[in-house]
């Protein structure tokens, strides 16, 4: 994840310490929309916009920071997908990356269908009305409950993870006179080129059942012998953030190696694999993501030919992209509180957020970019380090981004491409009340998760 040392020079600072940088851009006021949502630009007096609303406006009226949702660009991508894979693929948002009720029916209406990873997100995706069986149920340890709201419900598929679980979850469709359909997901031994925390397809990891050793293909023998169980595919994740294609070729290879076994073996065709989702996105200019259709032709390429290769019918792809749509969407708008410049190292820019609002940073040493939304300025590039406001030194949002040197408190910056992973993974670290989500669109603005209050976190505190 790392970029190349910016050669030093002489810019605020008189020698700029070594770190992850490029140099800084010809203009601080660009915005680069590799990083921003589609609809993101500046106004006549260089505010920033998005959805035509006026970020210093979206300020006032919800307060920082906050979470600012380009739903017209959302929709776009989630509906680009769609396009990409066509009627005879099935596009399954991950969830996990943020869900809201509203997130819920954009999907809905845009043809999606949705992965849930526990009972709340399931419980989200019903409320917000998304049919159930455009519903697929993951997770590592379902609980019993989770697994019975799950089949009571309705939903198109439980992701099978271990051995217990296949006779769990046939146990209990069971006992509701039920037959689940069901994949098996596999650990196919891919090293992907991501964080260590977010690779999950080599075999020494929890998720998944390895295909070494046969025993992918023992799942296989015993789910189809399960009478609650439907099993219609096998399920691979090889991790997130991921921009080489490669990773998903021998996943490709792999899986349908095991459907030829399983055909072999029981004379059975199972009729889907699922791919899973990873596909990486532009944090900063310096990443260059692959667009939906070109993913699309080259899973769709591998799979066919592995398939006509091994003689067997080509099954219906499935996909689960969660922050290849959701991240781009939204950036974090946040107000800057203090500004320390630190004599030949970088100036510390303290935001009323931090760890809270986006723990990628300090979890994965995550990149993102910086810039000052509420005017422009024409002063020097300086180092920053955006900074949040909790207890602890490793609360970074933004290691080194080039900021104007002019930056005071009471203006406001954004971090963009912060839709993915940073509300779902929020806290309440130092009781810090997590940030409302804001959807604008068409020079509206409305919130679709609403600021946390004081009132909740004492509600939760029963003394
Ligand atoms: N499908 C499965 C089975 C998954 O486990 C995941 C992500 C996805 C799909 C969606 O992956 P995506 O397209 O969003 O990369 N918290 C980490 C990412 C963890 C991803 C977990 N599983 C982060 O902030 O980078």
């Amino acid at each position: 994840m790392s970029r190349s040392a910016h050669p030093a020079g002489p810019r605020h600072a008189d020698v700029l310490p070594e770190g992850h940088y490029s140099a800084p851009p010809a203009d601080l006021n660009t915005l680069d929309h590799k990083v921003w949502a589609q609809t993101v630009g500046r106004d006549a007096d260089g505010v920033v916009t998005v959805g035509g609303v006026d970020v210093r406006r979206l300020a006032e009226e919800f307060g920082t920071p906050a979470y600012i949702l380009d739903e017209a660009d959302f929709r776009a991508r989630a509906r680009a997908w769609r396009t990409a894979f066509g009627p005879d693929a099935d596009v399954f948002y991950a969830g996990k990356a943020f869900l809201s009720r509203a997130v819920v029916r954009w999907l809905d209406e845009e043809g999606l269908n949705l992965d849930v990873c526990s009972g709340g997100e399931l419980a989200t995706a019903l409320s917000a009305g998304m049919p159930a069986e455009r519903i697929a149920f993951h997770g590592n340890n379902k609980s019993t409950d989770e697994i019975r709201r799950a089949v009571e419900a309705g939903v198109g598929r439980i992701v099978l993870d271990s051995f217990q679980e296949i006779v769990r979850v046939a146990h209990i469709a069971q006992s509701l006179g039920k037959r689940q359909k069901a994949q098996i997901r596999i650990t196919v031994g891919v090293e992907a080129h991501t964080h260590e925390f977010i690779a999950t397809a080599h075999e020494d990891q929890k998720f998944g059942i390895p295909l070494a050793g046969g025993q992918a293909a023992e799942a296989v023998r015993r789910a189809l012998q399960l009478d609650g169980l439907e099993l219609i595919g096998i399920h691979s994740h090889i991790g997130s953030q991921i921009f080489d294609m490669s990773g998903f070729e021998v996943a490709a290879h792999r899986v349908v190696g095991l459907l030829k076994d399983v055909r072999d073996e029981h004379g059975v065709e199972l009729p889907e694999i699922d791919l899973g989702g990873g596909l990486g996105i532009a944090y900063t200019s310096d990443d260059d993501p692959r667009e939906p259709h070109e993913i699309a032709k080259a899973l769709t390429e591998i799979v066919t030919r592995e398939c006509e290769a091994a003689r067997l019918r080509t099954p219906r792809i499935s996909v689960e992209p969660g922050r290849a749509i959701v991240g781009p969407t939204a950036f974090t708008l946040y107000e800057v509180g203090t500004v320390k410049p630190l004599d030949g190292l970088r100036t510390y820019v303290s935001v009323d957020g931090g760890m809270s609002d986006n723990i990628r940073t300090a979890l994965y040493d995550a990149e993102y970019s910086v810039a000052l939304v509420s005017r422009t300025s024409t002063a020097e590039p300086m180092l920053a380090r955006v900074v949040g406001k909790h207890c602890e030194s490793g609360d970074i949002v933004v290691k080194d981004a080039f900021l104007p040197a002019d930056l005071a408190p009471g203006d406001l910056i954004a971090v963009p491409a912060t839709g993915a992973y940073c509300r779902s993974m929020a806290s309440n670290y130092n009781h810090v009340l997590r940030p409302p989500v804001v959807a604008v669109r068409d020079g509206e603005a409305r919130v679709i998760v609403r600021r946390e209050t004081e009132e909740d976190l004492l509600r939760l505190d029963v003394g």
